[in-house]
């Protein structure tokens, strides 16, 4: 989604502000803006459609100079990606600059009452409203910015972080938020970054202030930051430490960030599990579950909201939680439940999984939760994102930033958090034996080296690859814990290869999907060594009695399925509930490897956005 970055000092902004959008691009944008104040005072604006390098370009004969100024990257919500719909806005006065995330959902009433008064408008975008009521109430009533700001602000209803710059008050930039993320780096020169996420301001600053709803923040040279609310009133936000690495937001070698996360993810893991599990390797200690011990073991249920593969996450997290600690678990897609008066109790735990904390589907479910008496537990990546700041408490995952569109070590690290969290509950519950639990925390220890000998396929998989590429649709099949596993890898192949791909339980396929079955249909099959394998590789039997080509992952050293398939992955061996982390890693090299076959841009697949901040 769309995002800001923003920059006023004693340095040039330009190169600053270039760099930050480029370092957003992975949030998925179609048009990207800029607006400086020059050394002679003026306020210059540009845009262009496209990449930042198209922005670039167009900017090669401009005026950049200037120490003030504030970028932009946008995902159009509100009027096709052009120039003009493009941010920032400016003010019909020509006086101030605007950029603004989020959606503004009275624009059009607002936008008329502007009109009446002789405004005139040149997007179609709801943004430019603000920028335009903001001018026009200044002027009006003969205003500082920041009383303009308050006073417009109170007008608006919608979600928003937006950042404005005045040519009149060139040593100034004026940013507030409202359901929308946004960040402020305090540099050691008493200049000051804005970023809509952290990873832009890293490299210059690990001085960070996350400003909570309803926050204006007044960032003015030679001046401490000023933080007050619409009313005026003076906040306190603290100033914490980012804990991202500029490491951690480059490629590192590797040709897209997705295939650097899908390697990462043995060391993610033990990050993960780190100071959670002990050196003996046989007892979890959550925080969480430390604190709030109680009313996670008396919880009556547990609802999980999530979207996407965080949604998937959950619906393991399900099969974990009713298994091990006996509590009843209903997994709901964020968006559906907030608008379908669900049945909310005091006494039921709600858990919000979310790699970015700031999906905006998921941040109303929580909101929802806790206006009904819920206790809502967040499973987060972002540190300090909204989530985070919105549930009580909380496990992260700390697999670090997840650039890549497609989610990978997010998945493995959200399945990593809810095997600990339902272990830790079974645990105080005593709803598995002592041994079990043992047996069960020592193989998750196990898991980063079985990641590593899954990751070993890639050079097979990438063999394989363009066998598919010419494949229009696809089905993954998979039951019991593997059923999730084949959700998510269909989902990772439709969204960067665009080939169709459903995922089904594998039983499930001959009460429908069994009619696609052709020579044409690639089948991926999720058949380790489990429970239900003898009923996988019946399901095997009925896809190749139509003709299907079935590509089964299974157990090393399984002949029997070999036997069956056209092409087999072995995997190596672990406990039927951890299958997930190991099996979600061939799916992932596989959409991987096909998209870069078919010469997609893996890290920014068309129409989609990183975090999705608007419903
Ligand atoms: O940041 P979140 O985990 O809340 O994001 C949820 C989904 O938007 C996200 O998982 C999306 O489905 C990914 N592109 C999947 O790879």
């Amino acid at each position: 989604m769309c995002g800001i970055v923003g920059y006023i000092g004693q340095k040039k902004a330009y190169p600053i502000l270039i760099k930050g959008l480029k370092r957003l691009e992975y949030r998925g944008y179609d048009s990207a803006g800029v607006a400086l104040i020059s050394d002679n005072n003026e306020l210059n604006v540009y845009k262009a459609k496209g990449k930042v390098s198209d922005l670039q370009a167009h900017c090669q004969d401009k005026d950049v100079s200037g120490s003030a100024g504030i970028a932009h990257t946008r995902w159009a919500t509100h009027g096709e990606p052009s120039s003009t719909n493009a941010h920032p806005h400016y003010s019909a006065s020509g006086r101030l600059a605007l950029i603004h995330n989020g959606i503004i959902e009275n624009y059009a009433t607002l936008k008329e009452k502007l009109i009446e008064r002789g405004i005139e408008f040149r997007s179609v975008t709801d943004s430019e409203v603000l920028v335009q009521l903001i001018d026009y109430v200044q002027q009006s009533n003969s205003l500082s910015l920041l009383e303009a700001v308050q006073v417009a602000l109170r007008q608006v209803i919608g979600a928003y972080a937006i950042a404005i710059l005045d040519r009149d008050h060139p040593d100034t930039i004026i940013c507030a938020r409202q359901s929308s993320p946004l960040v402020v780096g305090l540099g050691a020169d008493g200049d000051f970054f804005l970023a809509s996420d952290a990873s832009p301001i890293a490299e210059y600053t690990d001085k960070v202030v996350y400003l909570n709803d309803g926050d204006i923040a007044v960032m003015q040279l030679g001046k401490e930051l000023q933080v007050v609310n619409l009313d005026n009133v003076e906040q306190h936000p603290k100033v914490k430490q980012i804990d991202v690495t500029l490491g951690q937001l480059e490629k590192g070698g590797y040709p897209y960030f997705m295939l650097k996360e899908i390697f990462e993810q043995p060391k993610c893991l033990r990050d993960c599990t780190r100071g959670r599990i002990n050196v003996d390797h046989d007892r979890i200690t959550l925080s969480a579950v430390i604190d709030y011990r109680d009313r996670l073991i008396s919880a009556r249920r547990i609802i999980i909201v999530a979207c996407g593969t965080s949604w998937h996450a959950g619906l393991i997290g399900k099969m974990l939680i009713e298994s091990l600690c006996r509590i009843p678990v209903e997994v709901e897609y964020a968006s559906e439940f907030r608008y379908r008066e669900p049945v909310i109790y005091p006494d039921d735990v709600v858990i919000a999984i979310s790699q970015s904390g700031e999906t905006a589907d998921t941040l109303a479910a929580i909101e929802q939760a806790r206006s009904a008496g819920a206790f809502v537990f967040g499973v987060c990546n972002a540190i300090g994102a909204s989530i985070p700041r919105q549930t009580t408490t909380g496990v992260y995952i700390h697999v670090g930033p997840e650039i890549g569109v497609a989610s990978t070590k997010a998945f493995t690290g959200q399945v990593t958090v809810l095997s600990m969290l339902a272990l830790a509950i079974a645990n105080e519950k005593r709803t598995i034996p002592g041994d079990v639990y043992k047996d069960m925390v020592a193989e998750l220890t196990r898991i980063p080296d079985k990641m590593e000998q899954a990751l070993k396929t890639n050079e097979q998989i990438e063999r394989l690859a363009p066998i598919f590429t010419y494949a229009k649709n696809s089905l993954y099949l998979g039951r019991g814990y593997n059923y999730p596993v084949a959700l998510e890898g269909a989902l990772k192949l439709k969204e960067i290869s665009y080939i169709h791909a459903e995922g089904y339980p594998a039983a499930e396929m001959k009460h429908g999907p069994i009619a696609l079955i052709d020579s044409e249909m690639p089948v991926f099959v999720i058949a380790t060594r489990d429970k239900l394998y003898e009923k996988v590789i019946s399901n095997i039997q009925e896809v190749r009695a139509r003709g299907g080509r079935v590509i089964a992952l299974v157990t090393e050293g399984d002949e029997q399925i070999r036997k069956l398939a056209d092409h087999v992955i072995e995997l190596p061996d672990t406990m039927e509930c951890f299958q997930p982390l190991i099996a979600s890693i061939p799916l992932q090299l596989l959409a991987y490897h096909i998209a870069v076959c078919k010469g997609k841009d893996v890290d920014r697949p068309r129409n989609l956005a990183k975090s999705v901040t608007v419903e």
